[in-house]
């Protein structure tokens, strides 16, 4: 060493050891936003993605792609956490539960009807309004991703959690997910489209494989996500099941190929909670973020890129699609001041919960009129449903703390009149339960299945005593009316004897108010079900145990196309009541259809179609009208399948008309030899009607060409 080089050392390290000082306060000053590039605002998504990704380390990068645990980051409320990144403006992902309200514990929150009671609005803008008043809490709670909602389509009856899904159709299933999805962001969150994909039971949910052919998953389950895709939702998320053979999430074909690819979904999919199951393998298949821990995608993932089993660019894919879906929506710009303890309820919110709950009531039976109830002088109300215990929503990650419970008992005592008597019983005691029936001009009857996440119901009876309930009231007072509160479809043994049935599934927290007006004829019932209810356990379409719940951890989806109605159509089943249906205080006729195909040739474009809708009673209400396509039978397609619908209210003797636009994916299948979807020639029949059992309107359109 020459003389001197100690000393030039030692001034070189005092400068540097000067600069190590000043230097982070010096950076911490100069973090405006040109040092922070990505938090201008006029640059696009993307860009700002490009520049933030640029700036971040490998454990910044890891950081983004998993959730953390309560005990190492306290937080509040939330089900799922990713801590902000103060060093890079990045915000806090805040996750929570919600289909039918703000879920985890939350309270000052509404307690919405269960989605099931949406879908069966029919009315795309009920499920838009639901989306708002979600998204409006969720974003007062401080939550900026919304798990929900569920759109899968249900496949067998039974499942535990047909009541948070819109029903066994994938176009109906697509078109509320879309409204939903676009009312839950309007307000900030980014939503969360699940389960996917093939998430059609509990039963051994974490395990099971569902064996679907690639059309049925083209055509049956696949389509509400599309829409959810096209509706713009910011995330999903993967099932816990498997898709043959492959866990959800760690399937390349089902998110890469699938997700990814066909549908171009360009926001971030997260899994299940504890549904990873790898590292490499579910990063390479396209799962983005690991929820609600780090046990794959922590130090696991870091290891894998350093030791370049993971590619940083690969890793770079998964932070950019969370990324850029946090910066389209706002979320580095957006102030957020709610918080997990704020109150967000409002009196609006209730009404609104009151009001969806009365859209989506179906009546089913009606016999004699005996609905609405005029001229009543004493009503028995029988059934813990109806008073003790009302069953006014489904379980687990759903559940929402309720600020209050309106129960049928006390809503219809707050409507009768002074003049009329109302009694009840809860029907732990049937006997008791007919002789005060017996002594009554009128017998109410609630009855009630408790369904919930982790269990299917074991068969599709009423558990208990309800059966033999409803039997004994009916036998007591042949004016029974039965009131049921389900999630999803219930035999009804007892059907041809009592005189009305109501399907008001889990209403909510103005449960008691909802039920009140539809029976005291407030409210018209303009309900339309979602779902086929069946005459018996046998003819469902997934009866064989290797169909559900499964032999040897494989669940065979044999029936293939033919899901809910599509198989009593095909089967020659008849329903107890059929997908669509349900009865309104007035009635309906629909006339003069007219089909004007564009372009049907080699490229089949829109079909516009009109129908006059006439209100022929005289209590104004609304019809839906619902349309259905019967493709040439070499197609090799379910009889009919659902492709537009439309909600009319009409006043008595009004007549309007009503427009139905059919899509040219209407018209096709999928072809499993060229692997994409394709119209071929021949006659389409358009069937339209008011339920998919009554379709007293039909047109036929010729498509000329095939038509890739
Ligand atoms: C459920 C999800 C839910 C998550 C977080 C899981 O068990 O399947 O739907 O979002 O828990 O609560």
């Amino acid at each position: 060493m020459k003389p001197g080089t100690c000393r030039t050392l030692s001034i070189a390290s005092a400068v540097l050891a000067l600069a190590a000082t000043f230097l982070p306060a010096a950076l911490a000053r100069a973090q405006t936003s040109h040092h922070l590039p990505w938090t201008n605002k006029s640059l696009s998504a993307e860009r700002r993605t490009d520049l933030l990704l640029r700036a971040m380390t490998l454990e910044e990068k890891v950081a983004i792609v998993h959730g953390v645990d309560r005990k190492t980051h306290p937080f509040k409320g939330y089900v799922g956490y990713v801590p902000a990144n103060p060093r890079l403006h990045i915000p806090a992902l805040k996750l929570a539960d919600g289909r039918a309200g703000v879920g985890n514990g939350a309270t000052g929150v509404t307690l919405l009807p269960a989605p099931i009671t949406a879908a069966s609005s029919w009315d795309p803008s009920v499920l838009n309004a639901f989306g708002r008043v979600l998204g409006e809490e969720q974003w007062g709670k401080g939550t900026n991703v919304e798990l929900g909602p569920t759109i899968d389509v249900v496949r067998v009856p039974e499942w535990g959690r047909t009541f948070e899904t819109y029903g066994e159709d994938p176009y109906l299933n697509g078109q509320m997910a879309a409204a939903e999805i676009e009312g839950i962001q309007s307000q900030g969150p980014i939503a969360n489209a699940n389960m996917y994909l093939t998430m059609n039971q509990e039963t051994d949910r974490f395990h099971i494989d569902s064996v679907v052919d690639e059309r049925t998953l083209q055509e049956i389950y696949l389509p509400p996500f599309r829409a959810a895709v096209s509706g713009g939702v910011g995330s999903v998320m993967c099932a816990y099941i498997k898709t043959n053979g492959v866990y959800s999430c760690e399937n390349p074909h089902v998110l890469n190929d699938l997700l990814k690819t066909q549908l171009a979904f360009p926001g971030w999919v997260m899994s299940d909670w504890g549904g990873t199951h790898s590292t490499a393998a579910s990063v390479r298949a396209g799962l983005d973020q690991e929820m609600p821990g780090d046990r794959y995608y922590g130090q696991a993932l870091e290891t894998a890129v350093t030791n370049g089993q993971v590619s940083m660019a690969t890793l770079d894919e998964h932070v950019r699609r969370i990324l850029v879906t946090m910066f389209r929506h706002g979320l580095f710009d957006k102030e957020q001041p709610g918080n997990w303890d704020a109150s967000v309820r409002t009196p609006e919110h209730a009404a609104f919960s009151g009001r969806v709950a009365e859209q989506g009531t179906v009546l089913l039976k009606n016999e004699g009129n005996i609905l609405p109830l005029y001229g009543v002088s004493s009503i028995a109300i029988i059934g813990a449903d109806g008073g003790t215990k009302p069953q006014v929503e489904g379980g687990g990650s759903s559940h929402v703390v309720a600020p209050y419970v309106i129960s049928p008992l006390e809503g219809i005592r707050k409507r009768a009149d002074a003049g009329i008597q109302v009694s009840y019983l809860d029907g732990s005691n049937v006997a008791g339960a007919a002789s005060v029936a017996r002594a009554a001009q009128v017998a109410i009857v609630f009855v009630s299945t408790s369904e919930g996440e982790g269990h299917d119901r074991p068969n599709l009876e009423l558990p208990g005593n309800q059966d033999q309930l409803v039997s004994a009231v009916a036998a007591a007072n042949p004016k029974t009316i039965v009131v049921l509160n389900t999630g999803g479809p219930v035999l009804m043994p007892w059907v041809d004897s009592v005189r009305g049935v109501i399907e008001a599934w889990y209403p909510g927290q103005e449960d008691g108010n909802a039920i009140a007006a539809i029976l005291f004829g407030d409210v018209n019932p303009a309900g339309r079900l979602p779902l086929t209810f069946p005459r018996k356990a046998d003819e469902i379409p997934t009866s064989t145990p290797q169909q559900w719940p499964g032999v040897n951890g494989t669940s065979t989806y044999s029936e293939k196309l033919n899901v809910g109605y599509r198989w009593y159509d095909a089967t020659g089943h008849t329903p107890l009541f059929p997908f669509g249906f349900g009865l309104s205080y007035t009635t309906f006729r629909l006339s003069h259809l007219v089909i004007t195909p564009t372009r049907l040739g080699k490229s089949p474009g829109l079909i516009h179609g009109t129908v006059d809708v006439t209100n022929t009673g005289h209590r104004a209400g609304a019809e839906v009208i619902e349309a259905y396509i019967s493709q040439p039978s070499s197609n090799g397609e379910p009889p009919r399948q659902l492709c537009a619908f439309a909600k009319v209210f009409l006043k008595p003797g009004e007549t309007r008309q009503v427009r139905l636009t059919i899509t040219r994916r209407a018209l096709s299948h999928y072809d499993t030899t060229a692997h994409r979807w394709t119209t071929a020639a021949g006659e389409y029949r358009i069937l339209v009607g008011t339920s998919s059992r009554n379709v007293p309107l039909q047109s036929v359109v010729s498509v000329t060409d095939r038509a890739n």
